[in-house]
C-alpha cells in the first residue's frame, strides 16, 4: 500500500512540474507566470481543486506517442475568489506551447459543463500557440466544441478571459465571444492570422506586437476591454470585475454594506458644468461624485472615450455606468462609441446590474467615415440594448440631449424608469444656432442686419429649449434635480426601482441590428 501512496506522490510532483524545469525557466525568462502561478494568484489560498489533473493526449502521430505530460497543457479546476466559487483553466505554455489538443479542449469543456450546471463563473487563462500541430482536425473539433459551449454559457454564466501570451488563428474566437477580455503589456497577442502571413498577403510589415498587442487592442479594435500592466495587474483585474458581478443570470450582483452619511449631498457638482454650453468637462468627475468612493472600475478605458463605461457601486450595489464625455469629440455618439456602450449595455442586462445614464451628448458625429461604416446600424445597436434591457434603468441629463441621440441615450420613451435633468439640461432637436439657421434661414437672409437677426433668434431658441422644463412639462422628465442632490436621488431610486420586473415578449431571441 506504501508504494500505491508513494506513486501518487510522484505523479502529484510530476503534474506539477508541466513540461520540466528548463521550460518553466524559459517562461520565467520572457516575464511570464507558470499556469500555476497564476492561479496561485487568482484563486483564495487553499481553495483549488484541479480536475483531470493526469489526463494526456491520445496522439500517436509525427512522435506524440513518445512524449506524454500530465495534465496535457491545462491546467483546470474550480476554487473560490474573495469566497464566491468560480471555475477555472489556465494553459500551460511549458507543454507542448499550450497548444490545444482534443484532450486538452476535453478539460476545458468538462469545467465549462460544470460552471453551468452549478451557476457560476469561468475563467480562462490563455497561453497558447493554437491548435496542437500534430494532431490536425482533432483539435480543430476541440476548438469547435469550446465556441460551442462559450456561445451556448453567453448570458447564462459570466465568462471572462485573460490573454497572458499567444493567442491566435480560432484561438481567438473563444475569448472574442466571452464577456471580457484582459490581455497583458508586452507579453500577449491576439490575431487572426500573424505577420508573416500578412507580410505574404498584404505586403504589410508588422510586428506582432503592433499587429495584436494589448494596446493595439485596447485602443484601435477594441477587442480587449483592459489593457494590465503585468500579469499581476491582471489577475487583480480580473478579481475586480467579479466583485461587481453575479454568479449567474438568475443571481443579484453583490452588495456591500454601505454606511450612509448624514449627508450624502455633493456640493462640487454643483459647479461642474462650465457656463458655457461648449465648453468640456469631465464625465468622470461626474461619475466621481455620484458613486461610492474609489468604486469606479472603467471599462474599455482606451477605445472610443467619447463613451465612458464601466462597474460602480452605488450605496454598496453595482450598477454599470454609461456616460457620454463632452471632453472628448464633445461627447458625440459615433460608430466605435455606440459599439462600446451597446455590449456594455446587454452585459450588464444579462446579469441584472442596473444601468446609470449620463447624458451630455449634442448628436451623432457626422461625416462619410461614420455612414460608411454603419453608423446607422451602429447607433441602432445602442438603441437596441437600452430598449431591450429590463433591469432598473436611471438616466441623469446633464447638459446637452440634442437630436436623435436624445431617444437613444436611456430616454423616458424606451424604456427608462426614472430620468432626471439638471437645471443645465438643454433638450432639443439641435444646438440653437444650427435650429436657428435652418428654421429662420430666410428671416435671417433678409434682414438689413443678418448677423443680428441670428443672434435673436439663437436667443429665442435658446430661451425655449435650451433648458429641461419643456421636456419636464410633458413627463419625459421626471424631475430637475439639483447636480447636489444627484446621489441622494439615485440612492432612493434604484432602492424604489430594487424589485421591477419588467419582461420581454415571448420569442426566441431579438435580431439586434449587428
Ligand atoms: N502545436 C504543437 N506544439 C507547439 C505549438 C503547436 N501549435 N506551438 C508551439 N508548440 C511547441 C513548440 O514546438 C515548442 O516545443 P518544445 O518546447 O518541445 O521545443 C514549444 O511549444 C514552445 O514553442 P516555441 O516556438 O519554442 O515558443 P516561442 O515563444 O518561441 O513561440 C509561438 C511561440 C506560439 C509564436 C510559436 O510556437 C508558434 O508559432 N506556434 C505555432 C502557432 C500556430 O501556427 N498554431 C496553429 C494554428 S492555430
Amino acid at each position: 500500500n506504501k508504494e500505491k501512496l508513494e506513486l501518487l506522490k510522484k505523479k502529484n510532483e510530476e503534474a506539477l512540474l508541466g513540461g520540466g524545469k528548463q521550460r518553466i525557466a524559459t517562461q520565467h525568462e520572457k516575464g511570464k507566470l507558470t499556469a500555476r502561478e497564476r492561479i496561485h494568484l487568482l484563486i483564495d489560498e487553499g481553495t483549488f481543486q484541479e480536475i483531470d489533473k493526469f489526463k494526456m493526449h491520445r496522439c500517436k502521430d509525427f512522435g506524440l506517442d513518445k512524449e506524454y505530460y500530465l495534465g496535457d497543457g491545462v491546467v483546470t479546476g474550480y476554487g473560490e475568489v474573495n469566497g464566491r466559487l468560480v471555475y477555472v483553466y489556465s494553459q500551460d505554455f511549458t507543454v507542448f506551447g499550450g497548444s490545444l489538443s482534443e484532450t486538452h479542449a476535453e478539460k476545458i469543456c468538462k469545467i465549462m459543463d460544470m460552471a453551468m450546471q452549478n451557476g457560476a463563473p469561468v475563467i480562462g487563462l490563455n497561453d497558447s500557440g493554437g491548435a496542437r500541430i500534430q494532431e490536425g482536425v482533432n483539435s480543430l473539433g476541440g476548438y469547435a466544441d469550446i465556441f460551442y459551449r462559450n456561445t451556448r454559457a453567453s448570458g447564462v454564466i459570466p465568462q471572462l478571459s485573460a490573454i497572458m501570451g499567444p493567442c491566435a488563428g480560432g484561438a481567438v474566437y473563444s475569448p472574442a465571444i466571452t464577456d471580457f477580455i484582459l490581455m497583458v503589456e508586452e507579453t500577449s497577442y491576439m490575431f487572426v492570422t500573424g505577420p508573416n502571413v500578412v507580410k505574404t498577403v498584404t505586403q504589410e510589415h508588422v510586428s506582432s506586437e503592433e499587429l495584436g498587442g494589448a494596446s493595439t487592442h485596447s485602443t484601435k479594435s477594441g477587442v480587449t476591454h483592459f489593457a494590465c500592466q503585468n500579469e499581476v495587474d491582471c489577475i487583480k483585474t480580473m478579481k475586480e470585475i467579479l466583485s461587481y458581478i453575479p454568479q449567474n443570470c438568475e443571481d443579484d450582483a453583490p452588495s456591500y454594506p454601505y454606511e450612509m452619511r448624514e449627508d450624502e449631498s455633493r456640493e462640487e457638482l454643483d459647479k461642474l458644468v462650465p457656463e458655457n454650453p461648449n465648453h468640456p468637462y469631465d464625465m468622470r468627475a461626474v461619475v466621481g461624485g455620484i458613486v461610492d468612493d474609489a468604486s469606479f472600475l472603467e471599462v474599455h478605458k482606451n477605445f472610443a472615450d467619447n463613451m465612458v463605461v464601466g462597474f460602480a457601486r452605488i450605496a454598496g450595489r453595482s450598477v454599470g455606468v454609461v456616460g457620454n464625455q463632452p471632453q472628448s469629440l464633445a461627447g458625440v455618439l459615433d460608430n466605435d462609441a455606440s459599439i462600446k456602450a451597446a455590449r456594455f449595455v446587454r452585459f450588464c442586462d444579462c446579469f441584472n446590474i442596473p444601468l446609470l445614464v449620463l447624458v451630455d451628448v449634442p448628436g451623432f458625429l457626422p461625416g462619410t467615415d461614420q455612414e460608411w461604416n454603419g453608423i446607422i446600424s451602429n447607433g441602432a445597436k445602442l438603441l437596441y440594448a437600452f430598449s431591450e434591457a429590463t433591469v432598473p434603468r436611471i438616466t441623469v441629463i446633464t447638459r446637452k440631449a440634442y437630436g436623435g441621440a436624445y431617444d437613444v441615450m436611456n430616454s423616458k420613451h424606451i424604456g427608462a424608469d426614472l430620468n432626471f435633468a439638471w437645471p443645465t439640461a438643454e433638450i432639443a432637436v439641435m444646438g440653437a444656432k444650427g435650429a436657428a439657421e435652418i428654421i429662420f434661414k430666410k428671416e435671417i437672409a433678409q434682414a438689413d442686419d443678418p448677423q443680428e437677426k441670428l443672434q435673436e433668434k439663437i436667443d429665442q431658441y435658446t430661451k425655449k429649449f435650451a433648458n429641461p422644463y419643456k421636456a419636464a412639462h410633458r413627463g419625459y422628465i421626471d424631475e430637475v434635480i439639483l447636480p447636489s442632490q444627484t446621489r441622494n436621488k439615485l440612492i432612493s431610486g434604484f432602492k424604489m426601482l430594487q424589485n421591477k420586473v419588467d419582461n420581454l415578449p415571448r420569442k426566441k431571441h431579438g435580431n439586434i441590428p449587428l
